[in-house]
């Protein structure tokens, strides 16, 4: 803990100083954070924020949540790494109860650090297991920041070299309130799903791997596929002998109001890949398959603190914390509650072209006229928001989509709290 703080410009002279300026901040004034409890955040004057961002889909049980750093600090205490050529306990106890909770037979998993990792494994897995080298993947999507993973990639923002694998495909993403065939759900019979067969006709059916995707994609915009569009996609996948890995490293651990978002379509995936929010807060990523594909990984694999045993036992109380307070539950009520709000300033305010979103994973697309994004409106009412004490996330390739991903404990009082600030905020900014 630091014995005097520097604030918030001590901080930014630094990490202009220190830092590579690829790690970039929100806001024009930004606060010096220094403490969390549970929904709140506090800066270093004191001041209490409502973190309506929960670190990015991170933060599911809670800043600080006492019933899992107590039992992060006591396994720190006892101890703290050994890597895996050695035998400890909580890895193991981590990938049964994963077992358990997983979608059908995904019972193998293999831990590592960090999401770009956990897709990066996945990638492997499947190449491996098939023996094909290419992947499709969506338009929107944003896998990582590794090679592989940011060649996964699709919105443009996120792709920071120009020379990456040329063994990826996108389709166009299922975003319908802006399709990019220009049609509409459901007469359009998913055509954006089939797309993937073109590009199979145009390459050849036998050099694809996988298609990979987000169930529902975050960074793209909170974009929420049709009820129908998995089990197609996965299907046609299948036919042509792809897997379906399901990056779930936002939408894992309660945060649509089921445990794992791709239960909400019913449709198993091949690889599962999560990260975030499954320690609460510590790093840690892993990718889960089946005991056929887990087969073709028999060279020896290893990740230096993947599956240590501070990260699993944190995992594992974060675990008993989703049982025990039923969060997933929580984030579905809330969520449920709150997104009828958002439908009601939407009818008050032109600005808001659409509301998307399930359970406590809500988006907001501000717009102009003939729905240009309305980009600098997004972070206007970001900052008012943040005057207010309240954070909010931002997404979406225009950089126009309020996001709403709170820590999953957020009450009913919280989300009016940050729908009146939100009123009073579309209220007093200039729109077109
Ligand atoms: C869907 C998705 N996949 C992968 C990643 C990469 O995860 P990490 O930053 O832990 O490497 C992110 C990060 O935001 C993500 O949202």
């Amino acid at each position: 803990m630091a014995e005097k703080y520097y604030g918030p410009s001590g901080i930014v002279e630094k990490k202009q100083k220190h830092l590579i300026p690829c790690v970039y901040h929100f806001y024009k004034n930004p606060p010096q954070l220094v403490r969390g409890e549970m929904q709140y955040l506090y800066d270093h004057e004191g001041n209490k924020y409502l973190d309506f961002y929960a670190g990015v889909s991170v933060v599911n049980a809670g800043h600080c949540n006492p019933a899992i750093t107590e039992r992060t600090c006591r396994q720190l205490k006892t101890l703290q790494h050994t890597t895996t050529i050695y035998l400890t306990q909580p890895i193991v106890e981590l990938a049964e109860k994963l077992s358990s909770i997983t979608p059908g037979n995904l019972t193998k998993s293999f831990f590592c650090n960090s999401g770009s990792e956990a897709n990066e494994g996945a990638v492997l897995l499947a190449k491996l297991f098939t023996g094909k080298t290419k992947f499709i993947s969506l338009s929107q999507a944003l896998h990582g920041r590794t090679y592989m993973t940011m060649s996964l990639t699709g919105i443009p923002m996120w792709r920071t070299d120009n020379r990456l694998s040329d063994d990826v495909m996108f389709i166009p993403s299922p975003y319908c309130y802006r399709c990019f065939l220009n049609l509409a759900y459901p007469a359009c019979d998913l055509a954006c799903a089939r797309e993937m067969v073109k590009v199979l006709q145009a390459g050849s059916f036998n050099d694809f791997a996988a298609f990979i995707a987000e169930p529902v994609e975050g960074n793209g915009g909170i974009i929420v596929p049709p009820p129908d569009y998995f089990s197609e996609i996965a299907a046609i996948a299948k036919k042509h002998g792809m897997l379906f890995i399901c990056d779930e490293i936002q939408t894992a651990f309660g945060r649509t109001g089921k445990m794992f978002a791709i239960e909400n379509w019913g449709v198993t995936p091949d690889i599962l890949t999560v990260a975030k929010s499954l320690a609460n807060g510590l790093p840690v990523g892993a990718f889960i398959t089946n005991s056929e594909i887990s087969e073709s990984y028999t060279r020896p694999g290893a990740s230096t603190f993947g599956g240590n045993p501070v990260t699993a036992e944190t995992a594992l109380a974060t675990l008993d914390e989703h049982e025990s307070k039923n969060l997933k539950e929580n984030a579905r009520q809330i969520g449920k509650y709150f997104r009828e709000k958002l439908l009601e300033l939407k009818d008050k305010y032109n600005i808001i072209g659409d509301v998307r979103g399930m359970g406590l994973m809500l988006g907001a697309e501000l717009v102009k006229k003939d729905k240009v994004p309305a980009g600098e409106e997004t972070d206007q009412i970001l900052e008012y928001l943040k005057d207010r004490r309240i954070f909010v996330g931002k997404t979406g390739v225009g950089r126009n989509v309020l996001a709403f991903q709170p820590p999953l404990v957020v009450t009913r009082d919280n989300a009016d709290e940050v729908i009146a600030v939100l009123d009073d905020a579309l209220e007093k900014i200039p729109m077109e």
